[in-house]
């Protein structure tokens, strides 16, 4: 089938303003998006710039906005596109050129949460051991791959007065340790998350759970770590 592209094109060095640029390539119904955009960069324009690289939703390198909502274009089969694609870089961080954007402002908020396990106690004779029931707990959030499409959907990261917000992404990785059972650093974690721009940044406007590519129920995340923040307040009893 014949599919037509609209791709944003910026290039900082050399253009005054972004604009948009229109290509055409044959594929097979099952290809992916990726595929076209990979074939547009081997076959027609060696200009155009996208990051990738696993290609099958695994290494979340390749986040940008499709048709307006963002995903990746490696999960995007061709024959759900009826009508010409629009393809552009994710919102909310600034494009280096093309669809490629700068996510340092992405990973500097991820840092900041701590996004590793804290444990002072002496580690055990062999692994630090945990019931099957305890990792259900947080395994939604393992699979985060980091492509920062929840972020950049965030309306409140996309607002200029609450962009320090820490965003979802940094959240689900929040989560992630502050649900671990082997995890000792609960009350650094509170602390940090405690915050206009922490947890309480989130509004529940969901937009981060519509975009995940990984299914992560990340509201309902963000959700159980505002109530751990009160519950760390008003202890029962
Ligand atoms: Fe991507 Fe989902 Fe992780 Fe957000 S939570 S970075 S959308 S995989
Ligand atoms: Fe790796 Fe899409 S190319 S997730």
């Amino acid at each position: 089938m014949n599919v037509k592209l609209k791709i944003f094109r910026y290039d900082p060095q050399t253009d005054k303003e972004p604009y948009y640029r229109q290509y055409e390539v044959e594929a097979d119904p099952m290809d992916r998006l990726l595929d076209c955009l990979n074939r547009i960069r081997w076959e027609q324009d060696p200009t155009l710039s996208l990051r990738m690289s696993c290609g099958h939703g695994i290494c979340g390198s390749d986040g940008m906005r499709i048709n307006g909502i963002c995903g990746l274009p490696c999960q995007k089969l061709v024959k759900d596109f009826k009508e010409e694609v629009l393809i552009e870089p994710l919102p909310v961080f600034p494009v280096i050129k093309d669809l490629v954007v700068d996510l340092d402002p992405f990973f500097e908020r991820y840092q900041s949460i701590k996004p590793y396990l804290i444990a002072a106690s002496p580690p055990p004779e062999g692994e630090r051991r945990q019931s099957p029931e305890a990792q259900r707990l947080f395994e939604d959030a393992i699979r985060c791959i980091l492509c920062a499409c929840c972020t950049a959907s965030c309306p409140i990261n996309q607002n200029k007065e609450t962009e320090a917000y820490v965003g979802p992404a940094a959240l689900v990785r929040a989560f992630r340790y502050l649900f671990d059972s082997r995890d000792e650093g609960t009350e650094e974690r509170i602390a940090i998350l405690d915050q206009k721009h922490g947890a309480w940044g989130c509004q529940t406007l969901w937009k981060c759970t519509e975009v995940c590519p990984k299914q992560i129920p990340v509201t309902k995340e963000i959700g159980q770590i505002k109530r751990r923040i009160y519950e760390s307040k008003h202890p029962k009893g």
